[in-house]
């Protein structure tokens, strides 16, 4: 029976695969205005224009994850953003499975995947309508993954690694992809029937030094304060030191030493 159930979960995804692409979420936004449907998997073997948040560069090199996965989805764009903890959770578990030692695996706000404190995988979230045959406006969500497996980047604004690194010799990205894909349209299924809150317990459990003091960068202001935890809409809350609890949408988070 859950067989069953399993395979019709995956009939709704397809593979689309590159060799290369200036980037998986611009595909995915291409696809979309091209008449794409929900589920489409777009992974390339490498980018020549990969992007992460707030527009920064993400290096694209072969032997490393890039893919994004195309959903029309019919609800506010406050509960879409809880996409990136599913996808954020999912990662999470397909990276548990696939090292050793995997005790450092933490989830840092707002999409960040790490290991041993180092940056091991993220993830950007786009979302945008454009209309269908009809004319009838469709809202898109694209959920854009990089994972670090053979190689990282140096010189980042934080330290990352790779799978490599952690001992994880002989593993490709078409094995962490098949892998990660199946933990997603699982997480994706449960939040869509049953809404954020396991997604929300399940980061939580992985909050990366959740408790400890922290400096929230965005743009030009920033907040200092006690990192509580993150709210039911994914918002990071920090206590200030004059006790008031700042609820954050969109910021860097750097820890104190
Ligand atoms: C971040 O940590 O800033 C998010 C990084 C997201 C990178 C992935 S790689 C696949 C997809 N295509 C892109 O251009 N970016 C995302």
């Amino acid at each position: 029976m859950k067989k069953k159930a399993d395979s019709n979960l995956l009939n709704d995804y397809h593979l689309l695969s590159y060799d290369v692409l200036d980037s998986t979420n611009e595909e995915a936004k291409r696809l979309a205005g091209g008449g794409a449907s929900h589920g489409a998997v777009i992974w390339a073997k490498r980018q020549t224009s990969g992007r992460g948040r707030m527009g920064r560069e993400w290096v694209s090199a072969e032997g490393n994850l890039f893919v994004s996965i195309l959903l029309n989805i019919a609800k506010d764009l406050e509960t879409c953003a809880q996409l990136s903890f599913v996808a954020a959770v999912a990662v999470a578990e397909t990276l548990e499975g696939i090292i050793p030692e995997h005790e450092g695996i933490a989830c840092k706000w707002p999409n960040d995947i790490l290991l041993d404190g180092k940056k091991l995988a993220g993830i950007l979230l786009e979302s945008f309508t454009m209309p269908d045959e009809s004319g009838k406006a469709r809202q898109w969500v694209v959920v854009g993954i990089g994972v670090n497996i053979d190689s990282y980047p140096e010189h980042v604004m934080f330290p990352a690694t790779c799978l490599k690194e952690a001992g994880v010799e002989i593993i490709s990205a078409k094995i962490v992809l098949s892998r990660f894909i199946y933990n997603f349209i699982h997480r994706f299924d449960a939040w869509s029937k049953k809404g954020f809150k396991d997604i929300h317990a399940e980061w939580m459990e992985r909050a990366y030094r959740k408790g400890e003091a922290i400096e929230v960068v965005m743009g030009e202001a920033h907040v200092e304060g006690i990192f509580e935890g993150i709210d039911a809409s994914g918002r990071l809350l920090v206590r200030s030191s004059s006790g008031k609890l700042e609820n954050i949408t969109a910021g860097d988070v750097f820890f104190k030493e």
